[in-house]
């Protein structure tokens, strides 16, 4: 009887845990692409999907403003840039400036105003508006600027109000564990400053030049963003798409986007 009952019983347990499995696999499969807190889920389905990534998009925003442990993102505020280079005219006098440890502070503060997306070449544009920054940064200058020997260094100070930004970036998909991670291909941005007010702090104590150069720099603020610009947006984007890189390397595609059907 013995010889019989052991495989019954075997039977029976196996029936059991395959029930178990089964129960647990379906629990898996519910809650396979449970997002993460800081996550707004889109379904790709969704006509008005450009508003549902624009709203993850600023849901995402607000979980930095305080830190995502989950992503190694504690500190958010300032952005620093190592260095910004300004070049006006050319020739031996041409005005040089060098920027170092350039902080700014209130970017955090932005809201993603618009998305475009095209999900079946991946390719998305992202608007923000952030209302304020203030930057801070050490200078190292040379060259004539407005008649005005204006070699030196010291403190540079900006102030930027309504600050615009389109980020477009190209994904590639990148398979791994049965999940889709993705990279950046390309990226590109561009950047406008309705109001820029900003100025120097010399070393050298002449007054006089110092509030030349002040009302110099204060009056062609764009045209002199103008210049900065190309190095601003060079390092902005190495730091954009490290940062993106980071996000979709740590959040697989089916966290952000639920497939139809699935
Ligand atoms: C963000 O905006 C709030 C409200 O306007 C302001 O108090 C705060 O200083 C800003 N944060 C930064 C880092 O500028």
């Amino acid at each position: 009887m013995e010889v019989h009952q052991r495989p019954a019983r075997l039977l029976q347990l196996a029936a059991v845990a395959l029930a178990a499995l089964a129960a647990l696999l379906h629990i898996a499969a519910a809650e396979k692409y449970q997002a993460p807190y800081f996550i707004h889920q889109c379904q790709r389905s969704d006509p008005e999907l450009n508003k549902c990534l624009q709203f993850a998009a600023n849901t995402l925003v607000r979980h930095f403003r305080s830190g995502i442990p989950e992503l190694e993102v504690t500190e958010v505020e300032p952005i620093q840039i190592e260095e910004i280079h300004l070049a006006l005219g050319s020739g031996p006098d041409g005005y040089r400036a060098i920027f170092r440890e350039v902080e700014a502070f209130g970017v955090s503060n932005m809201t993603v105003s618009g998305v475009r997306s095209n999900l079946d070449s991946m390719e998305f544009q992202f608007s923000f508006y952030i209302p304020h920054i203030r930057a801070r940064a050490q200078y190292r200058s040379s060259g004539v600027l407005i008649m005005v020997q204006a070699s030196g260094g010291g403190d540079y100070w900006g102030e930027y109000e309504g600050v615009r930004a389109k980020v477009y970036f190209k994904a590639r998909k990148e398979e791994a564990n049965d999940l889709t991670y993705l990279q950046v291909d390309d990226i590109k941005m561009d950047f406008s400053v309705k109001d820029i007010k900003m100025g120097i702090k010399s070393q050298q104590d002449n007054a006089i030049i110092e509030a030349a150069l002040n009302l110099f720099i204060n009056t062609n603020g764009q045209e002199l963003l103008k210049e900065m610009k190309p190095s601003i947006k060079k390092h902005l984007l190495v730091t954009m798409r490290t940062f993106i890189n980071n996000l979709f390397g740590r959040v697989p595609y089916e966290y952000w986007i639920l497939e139809d059907d699935k």
